[in-house]
C-alpha cells in the first residue's frame, strides 16, 4: 500500500539555540545523508515522502500536509521532554507515527527514572544516586562505592560522557558533578562503575511479533587511548563521546559470547521493553558488573538509524535485512500496530522472523 509518509527529524546542521559551550551539543541529531537514505528506503517501498524538519514551522507543516503516517526520528530541542514533543503533536493531530509514545520517550530519556522503573520490575541495574544542581552530594554517597561513573541524567549519544566520567575519589566526584551541572544544566547521575564488557541489542516488532535482533558486543578499537581502557583492555573501556565521535570503537555482531549470556541479555532486553511499553523499535544497552552479570544501562526507544554506523543497521545486516528492509520493517510494524496493514503485509523481515528461534520469552503483549 503506497502511503504519504512524513519524515520528522532534527538535522545536526540546524541548531536553533544552544548552550553554546558544549562540543557535543548536536550529537543526537542526524546528518543530511541519514535523512536522504531513510527517505530513499521509504520511497523504495513505494511510499511518497514529505520532509518535516524540526523547526518552528513543524506543527503548521503537519497540519498542512497531514501525512498518512510519520516516520519519527525527531529528537526535539530542550530538556528531558524533548523527544516527546513531536509524538505529542502527532497525538494531538491524530496522525499515526513510528515508535514509542511521549511518556515512554520521556521516561527513557531520564536515566534516574528509567532505573527506578527497571529496579521496581526486579531487573538488574547499577546502584546510583542523582545530584540536582544546587543540591549536595549525599554524605553516605547513596551507598555507592568507588569507583563511580558520573553522567548527565538526560542525554544520549554519549553527550557528557568523558574519560573523566569514571571517578575514584570524592574530589574527582565533586568536580565531575559540578562539570555536569555547569555544562549541561541538569542533574548528574552517579552510578557504581561497571567494570565488564558492553553490549547493545535491538528489538523490533510488537506483541507476538516482537523479536530481538542479534546481540552487539562493543569493544575498544586499536586507537582508543589507554586512559579509557579497563582491566581487560581488549574488551573493556569507557565508550565516551571522545570515542564515539571519532568512531574508535568496534562492534561485533552477532557477539561471540556464550549462548547463555546472549540468552540472558535478550531476556532482560525483552523485559525492559515491556516495562517501558515500547513500540515498533528500541535498543537496550547493558554492561557486565563485577560478577560478569549484565546490568541495564539505558533503553533508547528512539535509536539512531544511521546506515553507516548505527547498531540497528549493523544488526539488521547480520540477519540479512538490508538497510531499506530494516527501515520498511519499522514502518510495517507501526502500520500493523495501528491497524493500517494486516500482519501478513509485513513481508520484509517475515522470512527472518519466521525462521528465528528467537520467540518472545516474556509474557504480555507489548504496546
Ligand atoms: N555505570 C557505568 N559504569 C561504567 N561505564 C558506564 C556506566 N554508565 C555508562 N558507562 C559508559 O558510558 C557510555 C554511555 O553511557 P549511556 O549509555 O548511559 O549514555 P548515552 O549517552 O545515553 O548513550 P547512547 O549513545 O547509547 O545514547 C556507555 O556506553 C558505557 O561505556
Ligand atoms: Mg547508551
Amino acid at each position: 500500500m503506497a502511503l504519504t509518509v512524513g519524515l520528522a527529524y532534527n538535522l545536526k546542521t540546524h541548531l536553533p539555540w544552544g548552550r553554546g559551550n558544549v562540543e557535543d551539543e548536536a550529537a543526537d541529531f542526524d546528518d543530511p545523508q541519514t535523512i536522504r537514505e531513510i527517505a530513499e528506503a521509504l520511497e523504495a517501498g513505494g511510499h511518497r515522502v514529505v520532509h518535516l524538519p524540526y523547526d518552528a514551522g513543524l506543527f503548521a507543516a503537519l497540519e498542512r500536509s497531514r501525512p498518512d503516517v510519520v516516520f519519527n526520528l525527531a529528537e526535539g530541542w530542550g530538556d528531558r521532554n524533548r523527544e516527546s514533543i513531536v509524538p505529542a503533536m502527532l497525538e494531538y493531530l491524530g496522525i499515526p507515527y513510528t515508535g514509542s509514545d511521549p511518556l515512554t520517550l520521556g521516561c527513557a530519556l531520564d536515566k534516574h527514572w528509567s532505573k527506578l522503573l527497571v529496579t521496581q520490575a526486579g531487573l538488574p541495574t547499577a546502584r546510583s544516586f542523582k545530584v540536582s544542581p544546587g543540591a549536595a552530594i549525599p554524605a553516605d554517597l547513596g551507598g555507592v562505592r568507588f569507583p563511580m561513573f558520573v553522567k548527565p541524567n538526560a542525554e544520549g549519544s554519549s553527550k557528557g560522557i568523558r574519560f573523566s566520567s569514571k571517578v575514584t575519589s570524592l574530589s574527582e566526584l565533586e568536580a565531575m558533578v559540578e562539570w555536569v551541572h555547569q555544562t549541561y544544566d541538569q542533574p548528574a547521575l552517579v552510578e557504581e562503575y561497571l567494570p565488564g564488557r558492553e553490549f547493545s541489542i535491538g528489538l523490533l516488532g510488537n506483541g507476538h511479533r516482537l523479536r530481538s535482533l542479534p546481540l552487539v558486543a562493543v569493544r575498544p578499537g586499536k586507537d582508543v587511548p589507554e586512559v579509557a581502557l579497563g582491566a581487560d583492555p581488549a574488551n573493556e573501556f569507557i565508550y565516551s563521546y571522545e570515542v564515539k565521535h571519532l568512531n574508535l570503537e568496534t562492534a561485533e555482531c552477532p557477539a561471540a559470547v556464550p549462548d547463555a549470556l546472549t540468552q540472558r541479555i535478550e531476556d532482560l532486553a525483552m523485559a525492559v521493553w515491556q516495562v517501558f511499553e515500547c513500540r515498533d523499535v528500541a535498543r537496550v544497552d547493558f554492561k557486565l558488573d563485577i560478577d560478569g552479570e549484565p546490568s541495564f544501562l539505558e533503553i533508547n526507544p528512539l535509536p539512531s538509524l544511521s546506515r553507516e554506523w548505527s547498531f540497528l543497521a549493523l544488526e539488521g545486516r547480520a540477519v540479512g535485512l538490508d538497510y531499506s528492509a530494516l527501515i520498511l520493517s519499522i514502518l510495517d510494524e507501526c502500520l500493523i500496530r495501528c491497524g493500517l496493514a494486516d500482519d501478513t503485509a509485513a513481508g520484509r523481515w517475515a522470512k527472518w522472523r519466521a525462521e528465528s528461534q528467537n520467540s518472545p520469552r516474556v509474557a504480555g503483549s507489548g504496546n
